[in-house]
């Protein structure tokens, strides 16, 4: 049975855009496949989060992750630093990771543009841990969005890099997956592409409804079509995109036709796509009330998790552990 395995950093809340490309995806996928879906806190950690924030976020992560759908009866659910042996095969790859191609990697120059004050280690190095996730459960599918295509990238071109070097096939190379074939980009609320944590720009799962409806609302627009068939500015594009997850196929396409013939308003097509983002959002926040309280349960969950990915884990270590040279 292939591997699947996908993780999201507890940085605060999650948003559409980590729902549609990661978790909805993955949620498909968590009966048929061996399943792994984790917490990346050591990865939250090039942020320099305040010890406080760091446990409240990986708690808000977890409950987040079952409110959405992912069954812990079916895929293993795991926060990383309870594998310290991540740690361990992250010190080996970057051995073999060189500068060179950590620095040309698209997220990494987008940080230093965004962070020039914090470019630390462990953000040049942020590819080869996440391969480390990767490779310690030998994963064949990873199903994120397209933003972290890169770091897929790199992850193959290590995991090739180690069985060369040792003459050994050992790794898999996996692959970024989407469900419905083409990678997720979820656009933001503000024109920009992409949705993100810090943009101000997102629309989380836990906004209540009211909250949707403004932030929709507000979404930047432009003067609306002059012409027939006229290409849309990036900002109506965006509301284009993300009514093409949320709402029907008809809803999309009444909208799409509208806009062709010049007759759409915005603010029609804003109360509509704020009713459709409502429902996908609602009974996720309702769920996350329920469970929230629930600590003797979480604490299950991550325990259970932590344990049924350590024996993997242990496993993959010793073996290479013994590839390299080491006596185990
Ligand atoms: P993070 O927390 O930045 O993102 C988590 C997941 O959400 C997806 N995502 C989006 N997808 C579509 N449109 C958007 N606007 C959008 N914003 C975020 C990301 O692609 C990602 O799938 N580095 C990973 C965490 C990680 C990981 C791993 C993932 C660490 N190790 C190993 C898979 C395998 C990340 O991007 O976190």
């Amino acid at each position: 049975m292939e591997t699947v395995l996908s993780g999201i950093r507890p940085t605060g809340n999650l948003h559409l855009g980590n729902y549609f490309g990661a978790i909805k995806n993955f949620i498909r996928m968590q009966d048929e496949y061996n399943c792994y879906f984790f917490i990346a806190d050591y990865h939250s950690l090039t942020t320099h989060p305040h010890p406080e924030n760091l446990q409240q976020n990986v708690k808000q992560v977890l409950v987040e992750y079952l409110a959405s759908g992912i069954n812990p009866e079916t895929a293993t659910i795991y926060v990383q630093s309870d594998l310290p042996e991540t740690a361990e095969l992250y010190l080996f790859l970057n051995m073999n990771a060189y500068l060179g191609e950590l620095e040309r990697c698209t997220t990494f120059k987008d940080k230093v543009r965004k962070h020039p004050e914090n470019v630390n280690a462990g953000l040049l190095t942020y590819p080869t841990l996440m391969a480390a996730d990767i490779l310690i459960h030998k994963a064949d599918k990873v199903p994120v969005g397209n933003d972290q295509k890169p770091h897929l990238e790199l992850t193959r071109l290590f995991a090739s890099r180690f069985n060369r070097m040792y003459g050994i096939d050992y790794f898999k190379e996996p692959e970024a997956y989407n469900f419905d074939e083409t990678l997720v980009k979820i656009p933001g609320l503000d024109g920009s592409t992409k949705m993100g944590k810090s943009e101000g720009n997102a629309i989380y799962l836990n906004d209540e409804p009211e909250m949707i409806r403004k932030k929709i609302m507000r979404a930047k627009t432009d003067a609306g079509p002059t012409a027939e068939n006229q290409p849309k500015s990036p900002e109506v594009m965006n509301l284009f995109t993300l009514m093409k997850y949320v709402s029907s196929p008809d809803t999309l396409a009444f909208f799409e036709q509208s806009y062709n013939n010049c007759s759409i308003r915005y603010g029609d097509m804003k109360k509509q796509l704020a009713e459709d983002v409502i429902n996908v959002c609602e009974p996720v926040r309702m769920r996350i009330n329920d469970l929230s309280n629930n600590t003797t349960y979480l604490e299950k969950v991550m325990r259970d998790g932590a344990e049924k990915a350590r024996i993997n884990a242990r496993k993959t270590l010793s073996q290479v552990r013994e590839i390299i040279g080491f006596k185990n």
